[in-house]
């Protein structure tokens, strides 16, 4: 299927206030000026793409996503090089998960071609907005909704939107390197085996919040999610992955089906190995979580994610207290696997993987 796109230039933000907003643009809150919108229809499948000036929809409210929240997502970013390019990061990668994710969601998947195109023409018309500063780059978040005009569950919406939508960015934890304060939900999970924890839809983020808040009152800045039947096993953190770094040894969580199966944390797996570390998928249970980092065995934990990247996290706390990892400050194997990815990204770095895409 070949899909043509439609343009309908937007009238562009005034240069001077465009590069007052990209010199500090915070995250998630400042937008490009156009977007991208696909629908699909049962008669006619995925048909009028188009690109256009960002803006709001009009929706009716019956819409089904707004009662029965039939939506999935992705994240990823675009990033100007030193040579003046800018690229994306294994965007096929984000492709294939996005139609895992529409088929646990009983949604039609997108050509992984058109997903592709799409945000080569956001970011490449738009590419004037992509920050030159180091650290920042222009979050591209595509994303799709069901559109039936329907209250009835019946089944799946008849009609969806898929769009594309670009926002300037800088770090997504403000705190900058600081390593970040977790703490274990004990009495909530994230999701249960054969529900939707591995699909990336709104719904499993919107489930977190009220976690993501205790951990906040109890003055820690990101919520720990342990597995759904034993309540034992780690299994990811509020918004990324994690890593446990016992000297030379990487471990991260298996992907049991209830965690998300995370870009960054599939590029750390390869690239730890070709920096010579040992890097592991495997289970990590919170009573030796505590015993290892007690003992100096384990001597970093990090996360992982598009948004907030390679970030360390220093201290844990839980309903039976708290512990320390590697006294608190960054470690240096968390120090260059983040350098080394992100100079991939920049291009600062051989991407001996082919992971970039260039899109303009
Ligand atoms: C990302 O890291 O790209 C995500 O989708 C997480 C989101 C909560 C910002």
């Amino acid at each position: 299927m070949t899909l043509t796109f439609t343009t309908e230039p937007a009238v562009p933000l005034p240069a001077a206030e465009r590069a007052e907003l990209l010199a500090s643009p915070g995250f998630g809150t400042v937008f490009t000026d156009h977007m991208i919108s696909i629908d699909w229809d049962r008669d006619r499948g995925w048909h009028s793409a188009r690109l256009h000036p960002y803006g709001p929809l009009v929706l009716d409210p019956s819409a089904q996503v707004f009662h029965y929240g039939q939506e999935v997502f992705e994240g990823m970013k675009a990033y100007r090089r030193p040579d003046g390019t800018v690229v994306t990061f294994r965007p096929y990668a984000n492709a294939a998960r996005f139609n895992r994710s529409c088929a646990r969601m009983a949604m039609p998947e997108l050509p992984e071609e058109t997903f592709v195109e799409a945000l080569e023409l956001l970011a490449g018309t738009d590419r004037e907005w992509v920050p030159e500063q180091p650290g920042c780059s222009l979050y591209l978040r595509p994303f799709m909704i069901a559109t039936q005009h329907t209250i009835g569950f019946y089944g799946p919406s008849a009609a969806y939107r898929f769009m594309v939508i670009a926002s300037p960015a800088a770090a997504y934890f403000t705190a900058g390197p600081k390593p970040l304060s977790v703490w274990i939900s004990r009495e909530h999970t994230r999701a249960a085996p054969g529900g939707t924890g591995e699909a990336k839809c709104g719904g499993n983020y919107a489930g977190t919040l009220v976690a993501q808040e205790q951990a906040r009152r109890d003055g820690c800045d990101q919520v720990v999610w342990l597995d759904p039947v034993e309540r034992r096993w780690v299994e990811e953190m509020g918004t990324s992955n994690l890593f446990f770094v016992y000297g030379d040894r990487l471990v991260t969580p298996a992907l049991s089906g209830t965690l998300l199966a995370g870009v960054t944390r599939d590029s750390v797996l390869a690239l730890a190995d070709e920096l010579g570390y040992r890097a592991e998928e495997g289970r990590v249970g919170v009573e030796q979580w505590r015993a290892d980092a007690e003992s100096g065995a384990l001597t970093e934990v990090f996360s992982c994610g598009t948004s907030s990247m390679i970030t360390p996290v220093g201290s844990v706390r839980s309903a039976d207290g708290g512990w320390t990892i590697g006294g608190g400050v960054p470690g240096p194997v968390t120090s260059r696997l983040a350098e080394e990815i992100a100079g991939i990204q920049y291009g600062t770095r051989p991407d001996p993987f082919g992971w970039v895409h260039k899109i303009a």
